[in-house]
């Protein structure tokens, strides 16, 4: 079930610009998601007027300030919905329900690890400003500190990495992979991954979110490290309330779990990953 009850509202676009290639972040005023929102929560977005798809899109909520009323989400251009977001300007307005879904809850004295991959991150950059606005970390050596959150960040290329600043801003350490080598080290994030984990013995636990393979890679390192995980999973939602069946996602135990009403965020050890990967 949703941890909170969603709101609907044409909210006022307040910016959307290109912050990495192909990549916008758009800010909108809807006070009522901002108050609520918690990392990990998504919003469905719908451009209207004709203009975009019939189904709304889903996207994690990057920033929310009760205050000012303002939310971000971050997105990637691939396709239609996401073409007619990109075509809209300061001063319109935007169909936006939310937030929906469950959040991320890591122990407040653990380590944390952030792993995301593409246009995975912006519910970790949610999620690493909200530890820094919280209470010290207890048990800590005298409170937050870089090596209390890593970040590793994976990407196609460097002019697809996107919130390495606002992390950073949160008081990560920032690690960076990309398939090319063109910035970090060459290859997956999850070799940064296992990295971190051979050589730390903290008590870590990994909030995760990025495409399903690399999610599923990231499962097994953690299960292999006896390292609890959470997973924000992305799947084509059409609801988004958990009426339509049309996210579902096989459960390790048996049966299915619906991304949007169930999750999105899941521990590692909840999901099936062979069935998934069929
Ligand atoms: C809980 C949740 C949170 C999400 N958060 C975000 C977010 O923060 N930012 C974001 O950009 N998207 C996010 N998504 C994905 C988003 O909902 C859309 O699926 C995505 O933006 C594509 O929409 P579209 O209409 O532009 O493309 P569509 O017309 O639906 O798809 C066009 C093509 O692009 C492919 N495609 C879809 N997504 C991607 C992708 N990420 N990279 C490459 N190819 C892709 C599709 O498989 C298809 O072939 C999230 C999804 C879920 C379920
Ligand atoms: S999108 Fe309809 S059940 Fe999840």
């Amino acid at each position: 079930m949703p941890t909170t009850e969603p709101t609907q509202l044409d909210a006022a676009i307040l910016a959307n610009r290109e912050v990495a290639r192909e990549h916008y972040r758009m800010a909108l005023d809807a006070p009522a998601i901002a108050s609520r929102a918690r990392p990990g929560q998504f919003v469905m977005l719908r451009p209207g007027g004709g203009a975009g798809p019939l189904l709304p899109r889903a996207y994690s909520v990057y920033s929310a300030d009760p205050e000012s009323g303002r939310i971000d989400v971050l997105y990637r251009v691939v396709g239609a919905g996401t073409r007619a977001l990109q075509r809209l300007h300061p001063g319109e307005t935007l169909p936006v329900w939310g937030p929906l879904g469950n959040t991320f809850t890591p122990p407040a004295s653990s380590r944390l690890i952030l792993v995301g991959g593409g246009v995975g991150v912006p519910p970790l950059v949610f999620l690493a400003s909200s530890r820094k606005a919280g209470p010290p970390i207890i048990g800590g050596l005298g409170g937050p500190s870089s090596r209390a959150l890593t970040a590793l960040l994976g990407a196609a290329t460097a002019a697809y990495l996107v919130g390495m600043q606002d992390l950073a801003s949160s008081g990560a350490e920032v690690r960076v992979a990309t398939d090319d080598g063109s910035a970090g080290v060459r290859g997956f994030v999850t070799r940064l991954l296992e990295e971190e984990l051979a050589g730390s013995s903290e008590e870590a636990v990994v909030c995760a979110c990025g495409p399903l393979p690399m999610l599923a890679a990231v499962a097994r390192i953690c299960a292999g490290a006896e390292v609890s995980c959470q997973l924000a999973l992305e799947a084509p939602m059409a609801c988004g309330v958990g009426a339509c069946l049309g996210c579902t996602v096989p459960r390790a135990a048996g049966g299915f779990a619906r991304v949007c009403a169930d999750g999105p965020v899941f521990d590692g050890a909840a999901i099936d990953w062979e069935a998934l990967r069929e």
